[in-house]
This record gives C-alpha cells, sequence and structure tokens, in this order.
C-alpha cells in the first residue's frame, strides 16, 4: 500500500471529516512513528494527548495480547474484576469516590452535563438546568459536549444546539459573577485548554467558580480529558490548584490507544444517579479497563509525574528562551508536557508545522495560530532540545520567507512576562 492509492481510496470511500497530513503510518516504538518507507518520526503530538507512554510499549502490549485471548467484551450485565479494580485507583489519586466508564472524551463529557442535570432534578430544581463554560472552551462533538463548545464552526452547521448554555470570558472573575444565577446547574471548565490554545485557567478563576457553585449547589464540572493524566506532571491538573470539583472528567491516555473515558464523582453527586439512567454497551469493557490499570501501573513504576516534571519544566524554559528569539512568537503558555508556542499569523504556523514534518517531526497546530506540543511523556531531555533547535532553525526561515506572511515587529520580548509560567500555583 502506497500513500497515494490510501489517498485515493479514502477520497472515493470515506466521509471527508479530516483533513489528513500526508504521511502513511505503519508502526510506532517509543516516541517515534514509522511511515511506509520506514522513515523515522519524532511524535511530538502522541495521537493528540493519547500515547502517554509511546508506542509499542512493552508491558501494554503484553497486557493487551493477553487480554485478548481471554475476555474482550461480554456487557455491562456482567460483573468482571477490572471496572472496580480502575475506579479504586482513578478515585485514589483524584480524592473522587466512584467512577462511570464511557468509551471517548465526548461521551465522559455529555454524561457529566447529564449529571448536572439529574443532581438539579433530584432536589426539585427544575429550573437549574443552565451551563456556563468558557470562550475557546472544547468539551467534544455530540450535541451536549457541542454545545459547550465554544468555537462556532463546530456548532453552528447542526444548530439548534441544546439550548441553555452561556460562554463566560477565559479567566474574567467579573464576568464569571456577572452570569453566574441560581438556574446555573453546573460550571464548565478545563483546567487548562487544550484546543483553544494551551490556556491554563488562573487558581483565581478556579477558586471563584468553586466558591460560586457551593453557594447555590451547582456543580463544579473538570474536563481533564486533555491535560489530565499526568500530562501536566500532577494526575490531574486540578491538583494544581486549591479546588476539589464535583465532576472531573478523563479519556485521551487513559487506555493507551483503545478507546475509554471515565467521569468521577463525588459520593454526593454519585447519590442523584441511579440504575437505568446512564449506560453504553462498550463502556468499560474488559480489555479497555486491564489497559487503562496496566497505564496506571507503570505511570507508578516509571515514576512518570516527576518526569514529567522534571523534562516539561526544561522544554518550557527553552521555548521561554526561543520565544524571545524569535518576533513572530506571541506568547508561551504551558504545564507540564502540555505547551503551546503563540505565533504571529495562522500563515506562519501552518509554514513551521509543514517544515518540521518535513523534518520528521510531528507537531500540532490549534486554534489557528498556535503550535501544540503534547509529546508522549516518556520524551527525553535529548528529545525536547532536538525539537527546540528545530523549531529555532524553522522559526527563523519561515519568518523570512515568502511562504509565511510577512512578518511584523511584534515586540514579543515585551509580551512574554505576561504567560502563563509552568505551574499555576
Ligand atoms: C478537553 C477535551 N474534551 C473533550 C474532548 C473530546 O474527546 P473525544 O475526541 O475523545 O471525544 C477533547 C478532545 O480533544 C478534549 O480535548
Amino acid at each position: 500500500m502506497s500513500l497515494s492509492s490510501v489517498k485515493k481510496a479514502e477520497e472515493k470511500h470515506v466521509l471527508h471529516t479530516y483533513d489528513r497530513l500526508p504521511v502513511l503510518l505503519t508502526h510506532g516504538k517509543g516516541v517515534y512513528l514509522y511511515d511506509e518507507d520506514g522513515k523515522k518520526y519524532l511524535d511530538f503530538l502522541s495521537g493528540i494527548g493519547v500515547m502517554a507512554l509511546g508506542y509499542s510499549h512493552p508491558a501494554i502490549t503484553k497486557v493487551i495480547k493477553e487480554q485478548a485471548g481471554k475476555l474482550v467484551h461480554c456487557s455491562n450485565l456482567f460483573y468482571t474484576e477490572y471496572p472496580s479494580a480502575l475506579a479504586q485507583k482513578l478515585t485514589k489519586f483524584s480524592g473522587l469516590d466512584r467512577a462511570f466508564f464511557s468509551n471517548s472524551g465526548t461521551e465522559a463529557w455529555e454524561g457529566a452535563l447529564k449529571i448536572a442535570r439529574v443532581v438539579a432534578s433530584s432536589k426539585g430544581l427544575t429550573k437549574r438546568t443552565k451551563f456556563l463554560a468558557l470562550e475557546n472552551s472544547f468539551h467534544g462533538r455530540t450535541m451536549g459536549s457541542m454545545a459547550t463548545t465554544f468555537t462556532e464552526k463546530y456548532r453552528k452547521p447542526f444548530a439548534p444546539v441544546m439550548p441553555g448554555v452561556t460562554f463566560v470570558k477565559f479567566d474574567d472573575v467579573e464576568d464569571l459573577k456577572k452570569k453566574f444565577d441560581d438556574d446555573v446547574c453546573a460550571i464548565c471548565i478545563e483546567p487548562v485548554q487544550g484546543e483553544g490554545g494551551v490556556h491554563p485557567v488562573s487558581p483565581e478563576f478556579l477558586n471563584t467558580a468553586r466558591e460560586l457553585t457551593q453557594k447555590t449547589g451547582a456543580l463544579l464540572l473538570l474536563d481533564e480529558i486533555q491535560c489530565g493524566l499526568g500530562r501536566t506532571g500532577k494526575m490531574f491538573a486540578f491538583q494544581h490548584y486549591d479546588v476539589k470539583p464535583d465532576v472531573v472528567t478523563l479519556a485521551k491516555p487513559l487506555a493507551s490507544g483503545l478507546p475509554l473515558g471515565a467521569i468521577l464523582v463525588t459520593e454526593e453527586v454519585a447519590g442523584a444517579v441511579h440504575p437505568g439512567m446512564h449506560g453504553t454497551t462498550f463502556g468499560g469493557g474488559p480489555l479497555a479497563c486491564a489497559v487503562a490499570l496496566e497505564v496506571l501501573k507503570v505511570f507508578e513504576e516509571e515514576k512518570i509525574l516527576g518526569h514529567v516534571k522534571k523534562v516539561g519544566g526544561h522544554f518550557f524554559k527553552l521555548l521561554q528562551k526561543l520565544g524571545t528569539r524569535h518576533d513572530c512568537v506571541l506568547d508561551v503558555r504551558g504545564l507540564g508536557l502540555m505547551a503551546g508556542l503563540e505565533l504571529e499569523s495562522a500563515e506562519i504556523a501552518k509554514a513551521v508545522q509543514k517544515a518540521m514534518l518535513e523534518r520528521k517531526i510531528i507537531i500540532n497546530r490549534t486554534h489557528e495560530t498556535v503550535l501544540r506540543f503534547l509529546p508522549p511523556l516518556i520524551v527525553t531531555k535529548e528529545q525536547v532540545e532536538t525539537v527546540v533547535e528545530a523549531l529555532d532553525q524553522v522559526l527563523s526561515s519561515c519568518a523570512s520567507s515568502g511562504e509565511a506572511a510577512p512578518v511584523k515587529k511584534c515586540g514579543c520580548r515585551q509580551r512574554l512576562p505576561k504567560t502563563s509560567v509552568n505551574g499555576a500555583k
């Protein structure tokens, strides 16, 4: 199979929802992906934050093989040993009390929205149906998730979306206070916005959201589908703050590439949920849960959190230095191994991404102008340095070549101190 024949077949038979990069991947090992010609790519995207332990991790591969030979699926009508074991681990790490397992991020978030509604209705608060979400949020593509997602292009073609969602200006405490009232059943926050351009929320904003919701009994829903499970250097991004949420959603890295999401809730919230209210055929199946258990075991054995703090801190410093060297870099943001470089224009960001791919380095562009880095959490200091060196060269040539829009002096050196520093507290 060649790239051109696969491309042709996709054009004819696959619903066109993705603009794929022109690479045909065949396998991966560690932090590297390989194409059909055996060319090796240094991967700083990890399948959009999924392959936290890298590709073909021996312990994960072993569990997939073993469990596939034992039991892949049997439905949620029966017990298997895995969901409770996984829930026990996730609740221990998070300080929440119970878990529900889904198949994807959007499903986890959709379930969280349903739970917020059911908590209000169980108290007889029938008017308490409103959600506050943030500008530039991303929570997924199903109807409720999409309704709480800010970017209009995701919602508009499918209108009318679920009503009752009000967007609050990102990190604007006054706007949050102004828009919060007794009819709000939940405030929805990604502690570090991912698709929106890698923006960590401030402690002040998160604290205010917690205080407001506590006053009325509304819920604080945190979406950690992208920023959770070690990505920021703590198991949960909210652990950088002094806040305990009512509900947290997880997905991407949970089962190392197998589809699995989770909703974690407090005991109080769990009290409003009863059998038959919510469910899924595949969610929490033995294969995905057995793999997720192994993921968490490897996290502990390989001391992934400490590694993320160390390598993430190094990466962030190098990116900041890079920002001071290139006028087209407007901002550097991040936490742990979730980092973003905001560039002056979408054209430059596109050109940089393309030039990096030509150098066999995979990075991502989100929110038009932001280069996003979500490497596997096992990435080394040397690999981080390789990427920053390549970026340094590429930024110089993209900014001066005709490929990108002409670069104006943007005064990034003045703007850099505004940067969200690696460590919210
Ligand atoms: C914060 C956040 N929430 C929800 C989702 C949706 O997850 P999924 O694509 O698994 O449905 C994503 C996906 O990028 C995300 O980043």
